[in-house]
């Protein structure tokens, strides 16, 4: 009697269970399709620039300035630019309060620009080898043209670094792209070395092009250390050695503040 009690609430207990899981939600039968999304017409709403005068395109707004207290609402006009006053106010109240924008350009005001990206576009391993070509031919004369100071990207498991050049001087007819040392071009860095289960890329292409200061496949690691707006020193440690060890090193010479020739050979 006492087994047939215990029988008739586990039987009872699974008829319980199986009410709950029947009554699940939805199951959306909808499965993405295998092709490419279609991009965002670039003529939509969410694009248009915004109108009115001095209009903001993009507004950033950063919590704390350089004493630690008050905000920094920055903005972009490239359209229109003409009054810098802002004005703000508190949540619910008719007190408004006016500001005076100051003018910034990019340099001035973070004297270090830096980019980083996944594929090198100055990289002479074999590995991953002008992988980076089509970005570079769309975005290089930019970097030019704002001097950026320095490149870091990864993607080859390796270490270089390139001498400042440059490759924007090619038009389709007029057969000039080598690239050439370049004063208002950044370094390229190549710090893939961080450690990989495939291994180090050591294959290399020879002989070592001209643009391409200096590779070893080891890994490693790097400190860029900004020491005021005109100079920051770098330097590249290959991991076995412990950390007193600079493999590869050099000052750094901002290229707005400081823009003169670096390199060894002109120091
Ligand atoms: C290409 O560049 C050369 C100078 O390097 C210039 O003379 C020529 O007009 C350019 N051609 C085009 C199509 O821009
Ligand atoms: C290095 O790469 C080149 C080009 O891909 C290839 O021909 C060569 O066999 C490679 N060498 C080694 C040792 O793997
Ligand atoms: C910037 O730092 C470098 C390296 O430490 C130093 O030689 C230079 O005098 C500094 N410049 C200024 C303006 O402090």
């Amino acid at each position: 009697m006492g087994s047939f009690a215990a029988i008739s609430v586990l039987v009872l207990g699974l008829v319980l269970n199986a009410a709950v899981l029947c009554n699940g939600g939805k199951t959306s039968r909808f499965v993405r399709k295998l092709e490419k999304t279609e991009d965002m017409p670039l003529d939509t709403d969410v694009f248009r620039v915004p109108h009115g005068y001095n209009a903001p395109q993009q507004v950033h707004i950063t919590q704390g300035d350089h004493e630690g207290k008050g905000v920094i609402v920055s903005w972009v006009t490239p359209d229109e630019p003409g009054s810098n006053t802002v004005v703000y106010w508190k949540e619910d109240t008719k007190d408004k309060k006016k500001a005076e924008g100051k003018v910034y350009t990019y340099k001035t005001e973070t004297p270090w620009l830096i980019v980083l990206m996944h594929s090198p576009w100055y990289n002479s391993y074999n590995y991953h080898y002008m992988e980076g070509e089509s970005m570079r031919v769309m975005f290089e004369k930019w970097f030019v043209k704002y001097k950026v100071d320095v490149v870091f990207a990864g993607h080859v498991h390796a270490y270089e670094r390139s001498e400042r050049v440059s490759n924007i001087a090619y038009n389709i007819s007029n057969g000039i792209c080598v690239p050439v040392k370049d004063q208002s071009a950044p370094v390229y860095i190549t710090i893939g070395d961080g450690g990989n289960l495939e291994g180090l890329a050591t294959n290399m292409t020879e002989p070592q092009p001209a643009y391409s200061a200096y590779r070893e496949a080891s890994f490693g690691h790097a400190m860029f250390s900004i020491k005021n707006r005109t100079h920051a020193y770098y330097s590249w440690h290959r991991n076995q050695d412990g950390y007193a060890v600079e493999a590869d090193s050099m000052w750094f010479f901002n290229r707005f503040w400081h823009p003169i020739d670096e390199s060894p050979e002109s120091v």
